[in-house]
């Protein structure tokens, strides 16, 4: 067997809470591969999808915790590694687009530099070559006016052509897995399609792999092979996308439920009622749920050089209830 682009196996995360608060476990145990695919991870605000996509990234920052029993980027380990070792991963091997480019990209200096300077630092180029593969990549990103657009500043781009900029920054030093957050959700909707069309294009073309992650269930099963649920911290469901009709897990089918559907007249949309049941790990997706409980090797988030014990996980307390409807 070929050894999976990505192997997570019972990632957790873990914030300290208020004076004499439970911490707030973020992650509770997730655990996924991903090949050279499309993976899309859904689910409400707060379930933890950002976090998931962050940890993988090494970009949960001190005093948040990470414990893995297994985070492989290929054949290298990524729990044991320090921040330099992240930065040096990050951009030539693994990259992740965000939701707002106006915040992600550098406000006082032009797109194309900002493209040119991280091809530059990963490939170690000179500048007219770094410039040339800068513009050669706006271009593949469907930006018409590659030389026009190379000079603009960030607040001179639209979204959409902001959003290819962060695909193209992205990408330019070849990684093998790209991680987008919500990359369109600030888009509307003829600009979200193209710019998931761009990155389609290149994930395909470059057989890499891309996590996609979004609240949005129809975009996400209409774009991607396979998707993942994840609800309060837990995948609780792993779904071929052609398959979802087959959803198992109550939180799924009641999104599935509440779609408005052009075909079908419906006078009241079913509304999701949560159950409180629905938090406990017996809901885990079974890849998931076999790990719970296994050794995880705590990751070094503070650079201490000591890493630090895991908690049982029965320690892991809920941070955050699900609202109880009604109550
Ligand atoms: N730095 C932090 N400190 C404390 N708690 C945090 C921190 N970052 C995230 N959390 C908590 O972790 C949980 C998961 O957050 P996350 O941002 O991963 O959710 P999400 O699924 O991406 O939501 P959204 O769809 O709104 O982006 C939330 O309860 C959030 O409040
Ligand atoms: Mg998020």
């Amino acid at each position: 067997m070929t050894t999976p682009l990505l192997t997570v196996r019972d990632l957790s995360v873990l914030y300290p809470g208020g004076p004499r608060q439970a911490p707030i476990a973020a992650l509770r145990g997730i655990s996924f591969t991903l090949g050279r695919e499309r993976l899309g991870i859904v689910g409400e605000s707060g379930s933890g999808k950002s976090t998931a996509g962050r940890a993988v990234m090494g970009l949960i920052p001190p005093p948040g915790r990470v414990a893995a029993a297994e985070l492989r980027l290929g054949e290298t380990d990524l729990s044991g590694l320090d921040q330099a070792g992240f930065r040096r991963l990050r951009g030539r091997r693994m990259a992740m687009v965000l939701q707002d480019p106006k915040f992600a990209l550098n406000p006082v200096m032009s797109v194309g530099r900002q493209i040119a300077e991280t091809h530059r630092a990963h490939l170690r180029a000179g500048p007219s070559a770094a410039r040339a593969a800068a513009l050669e990549m706006l271009d593949s990103v469907q930006i018409r006016e590659p030389r026009r657009v190379y000079d603009l500043y960030p607040h001179q781009v639209s979204g959409g052509m902001g959003q290819r900029v962060m695909i193209a920054m992205m990408l330019i030093a070849g990684p093998e897995l790209l991680i987008a957050d919500e990359p369109t959700s600030a888009l509307d909707v003829t600009v979200q399609r193209q710019v998931l069309e761009v990155l389609d294009r290149q994930v395909r073309g470059r057989g890499m792999g891309l996590l996609l992650i979004s609240h949005n269930l129809p975009l996400i099963a209409g774009f991607c092979d396979r998707v993942l649920v994840m609800y309060d911290g837990r995948v609780v469901e792993t779904l071929p996308a052609s398959d979802r009709g087959r959803a198992r897990h109550p939180y799924t089918r009641g999104l599935l439920a509440a779609l408005p559907d052009l075909r079908r007249r419906r006078p009241v949309l079913p509304q999701l009622v949560r159950d409180p049941a629905w938090s406990d790990p017996a809901w885990s997706d079974p890849g998931g749920a076999d790990h719970i409980g296994a050794d995880p090797a705590w990751s070094d988030p503070d650079h201490s050089g000591t890493p630090v014990p895991a908690p049982p996980w029965q320690d892991f307390p809920g941070a955050v209830p699900p609202p109880v409807p009604g109550a």
